[in-house]
């Protein structure tokens, strides 16, 4: 079984957990599996595949399960996500996921890595700037 929830590895141990739940994606129109792994404070990680539909708009992200699965299990703070796709370079989270992920875990880490081992870290800041968040309202 792979329950996919442990005790922090060390931070780059992230983008394996990452890599396992990819093997879990439900990717049959696009074929493009991509795995996340969310680390909280406490050191929890949730994991999430991308989901998809016979719809495809009804399809959800990997980042976004993650995120979902994690904020309905009561996780509030979170430190970094790690995202794993295999594309001919490392996929960073869709806009979508970005706002998702500003507005439930703030400025959080973002590891991205392919399965060659290629990687690249960046603040969800950097990656979507001027958000739009609840600071408006
Ligand atoms: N996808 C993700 O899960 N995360 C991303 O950051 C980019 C895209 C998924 C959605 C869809 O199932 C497939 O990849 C192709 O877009």
């Amino acid at each position: 079984m792979t329950t996919l929830r442990s005790a922090a590895p060390p931070l780059s141990g992230l983008s394996d957990y990452a890599s396992e739940a990819r093997k879990l994606a439900q990717a049959p129109y696009s074929k493009f599996k991509v795995g996340a792994a969310l680390l909280t404070v406490d050191g929890e990680i949730i994991t999430g595949c991308n989901v998809e539909s016979a719809t495809y708009g009804l399809t959800l992200c990997a980042e976004r399960v993650a995120v979902f699965k994690a904020v309905s299990e009561g996780f509030k703070k979170f430190t970094a996500i790690a995202v794993v796709a295999d594309a001919h370079k490392v996929t960073p989270p869709c806009g979508s996921c970005r706002q998702v992920l500003w507005e439930l875990c703030g400025n959080i880490w973002v590891h991205t890595a392919d399965l060659k081992g290629h990687k690249k870290t960046m603040r969800l800041a950097t990656l979507l700037p001027e958000p739009f968040d609840k600071s408006f309202l």
